[in-house]
């Protein structure tokens, strides 16, 4: 075994990318998921690309964008392209402090507003949610948030993301201890159960959300999205360029309800991006409002 192991490790030899080769790769990346590869990451594209060109009996990447573009199983190379070109890191309870921010004042503020409107319903957006512990995160801090009156508010959380794959990981909700890494203990034994091969999210907790497989570069499916109070869009537009920025960020305005708000990743900003937003300061996040 550890021999066929080496041998195909030296077999595998990594597929050279000309600049104009990754130009027109990276082209056809952006036109289709907005995802900008800067040449600075030129290497990762022989990285990652060089044993689906192998498996698919290709010799370069010309051949390989090609095929992309014209031949009869492209649909179903896009997928394949979408798996290879997306960074799925995610993890429960990422960015603690931006969590508790948000739940001890964004979620019981909105929470507050609508039991006053007599209108016990709540509807989240997570835009990019990987294998879904960004929206099951979210779900466990509702429930255990309202508790009891739970059953009696209509919640819908719609969680979306460009990779088939982890759509239906997240459909399955059963993950290993590295989805643990930034969740207490308490909530892993409440609202998990231990099964073969990790942990699986209670029934109560899944129920509450609905996974889809979406592009977020395409207007027209965005629009199918029920109208939000909130969208959580966390370490997603960083792989954007200004022009993609833009226009998501434009699409999650347009979704929110009036007085809704965006939660954006720590490390990403909404400056020169859009000026529609009220920019909210929590201690450790800053929170994005529509007017009402
Ligand atoms: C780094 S993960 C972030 C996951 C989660 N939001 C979090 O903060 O833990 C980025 C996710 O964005 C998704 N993504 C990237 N481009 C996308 C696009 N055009 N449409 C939908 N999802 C996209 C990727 O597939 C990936 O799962």
């Amino acid at each position: 075994m550890g021999s066929l192991l080496s041998e195909s490790t030296i077999l595998r030899k990594s597929v050279r990318i000309t600049d104009e080769e990754f130009v027109q790769l990276r082209d056809f990346i952006y036109e289709k998921a907005g995802i900008f590869v800067d040449s600075k990451r030129k290497y990762l594209f022989e990285s990652r690309f060089s044993k689906r060109l192998a498996d698919l009996g290709l010799r370069n990447f010309t051949d390989y964008t090609r095929y992309l573009k014209f031949d009869k199983r492209k649909s179903d190379e896009l997928k394949h392209l979408f798996e290879l070109v997306t960074t799925n890191e995610t993890s429960f309870f990422r960015d603690m402090r931006q969590l508790e921010a948000f739940e001890n004042s964004i979620l019981r503020e909105t929470l507050k507003a609508q039991r006053k409107a007599g209108r016990l319903e709540l509807n989240i957006w997570s835009a990019g949610c990987s294998s879904g512990e960004e929206p099951y995160t979210v779900a466990i801090q509702l429930a255990d948030m309202l508790g009891l009156e739970l059953p009696r508010w209509k919640i819908s959380i719609t969680a979306v993301d460009l990779s088939e794959d982890m759509i239906v990981r997240a459909k399955e909700g059963v993950y290993t201890e590295y989805a643990f890494k930034t969740t207490p203990d308490d909530i892993r034994k409440k609202h998990f159960k231990e099964v073969e091969g990790g942990w699986r999210i209670s029934p109560a907790i899944r129920r509450m959300v609905t996974f889809t497989r979406m592009n977020l570069n395409d207007p027209l499916s965005l629009k199918r999205v029920p109208r939000s109070h909130i969208v959580f869009c966390r370490n997603v537009i960083i792989y954007f360029d200004d022009a993609m920025k833009k226009k998501v960020v434009g699409s999650f305005y347009d979704n929110l309800l009036p007085g809704g708000c965006l939660m954006i990743g720590h490390s990403e900003s909404l400056h020169k991006i859009s000026q529609v937003f009220k920019p909210v300061s929590y201690p450790g996040t800053i929170a994005y409002m529509k007017e009402k």
